[in-house]
């Protein structure tokens, strides 16, 4: 035995010795990165993200990210935040439910972003308490109306590249603008041609952008639609009593022709003997 353990030994060369001496340090710091890793990957909630803070504003407990280099809505937020600034950020979009964690939220600043895209759900779990939105200054040339369903809100959607069709028109029924921010509602180059540049609610008012044109499209789908199913059913009434009134002559005929039958088959019987 002490023989093959001490061979073993002469047979590990120097390089091979160092590899195996080191292991345990490797190991150690293999660990280490692990814990670096997940520190850095899953966000505790107790600490804000870089860049915010909480504050008391007034007596409502505030959270500003103003300016925070943001390119996604933050985990974290104390979900007692009654103001929440996410100003002059990078966001693009705002995914569905991403605040519906904030039950009491009734302030919220997305103003001086890149959001070009809102999800229909929003500000979903906002119905209750949301107050006051600020999208102005961003990429929106259309928002989903459905993101403002249910809301009680005031809303700054000025210098945004809007399109200017019947959506926005329907959006703005939806809310009630910030006072004084009408006149910042202006088509964007995506709009048509002749409204480019043009505010919106004198447009709105002069055009009923959801009567004809694009937005009347879908309407006039729908009509196309109900012509043709009304179409269908007079046929298939028609259908229905025509067979019906058949129907009646035909058992009338039989009832009537019953009794002859017999006679008939007899008389073709005849026939065919005769032939
Ligand atoms: C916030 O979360 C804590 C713990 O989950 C809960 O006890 C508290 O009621 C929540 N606050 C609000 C305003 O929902
Ligand atoms: C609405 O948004 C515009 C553009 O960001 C801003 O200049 C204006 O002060 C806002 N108005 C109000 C009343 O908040």
């Amino acid at each position: 035995m002490r023989m093959t353990s001490s061979s073993f030994v002469s047979y590990c060369t120097p390089g091979l010795c160092q590899f195996m001496a080191m292991l345990p340090t490797a190991g150690h710091l293999l660990s280490l990165l692990l814990v670096i890793g997940t520190g850095g990957t899953v966000p505790s909630p107790q600490v804000p993200p870089r860049g915010c803070y909480v504050a008391k504003e007034a007596g409502e407990r505030t959270f500003r990210c103003s300016q925070a280099g943001l390119s996604a809505v933050p985990s974290g937020i104390p979900n007692d935040t009654r103001k929440l600034y996410l100003d002059a950020n990078q966001l693009a979009s705002v995914p569905a439910g991403a605040f519906q964690h904030l039950p009491v939220l009734e302030e919220l600043d997305l103003s001086h972003n890149a959001l070009a895209h809102l999800s229909g759900a929003a500000f979903q779990g906002l119905e209750g308490t949301l107050r006051h939105l600020d999208l102005s200054a961003n990429q929106l040339a259309s928002v989903p109306v459905e993101a403002f369903v249910g809301l009680q809100i005031q809303v700054n959607l000025s210098a945004n590249p809007w399109h200017c069709d019947c959506a926005l028109q329907e959006v703005l029924r939806q809310v009630r603008l910030v006072p004084g921010t009408g006149t910042g509602i202006v088509c964007g180059s995506g709009a048509r041609p002749d409204l480019v540049g043009q505010e919106f609610l004198l447009l709105a008012g002069e055009e009923e952008l959801c009567g004809s044109g694009w937005g009347g499209a879908r309407r006039s789908t729908d009509v196309a639609l109900l012509v043709t199913m009304g179409g269908w059913l007079t046929l298939v009434v028609a259908y229905l009593v025509h067979y019906v009134w058949q129907n009646r002559d035909e058992t009338r005929r039989s009832l009537k022709r019953a009794p002859v039958l017999p006679v008939r088959s007899e008389d073709s019987s005849i026939l065919s003997t005769v032939v």
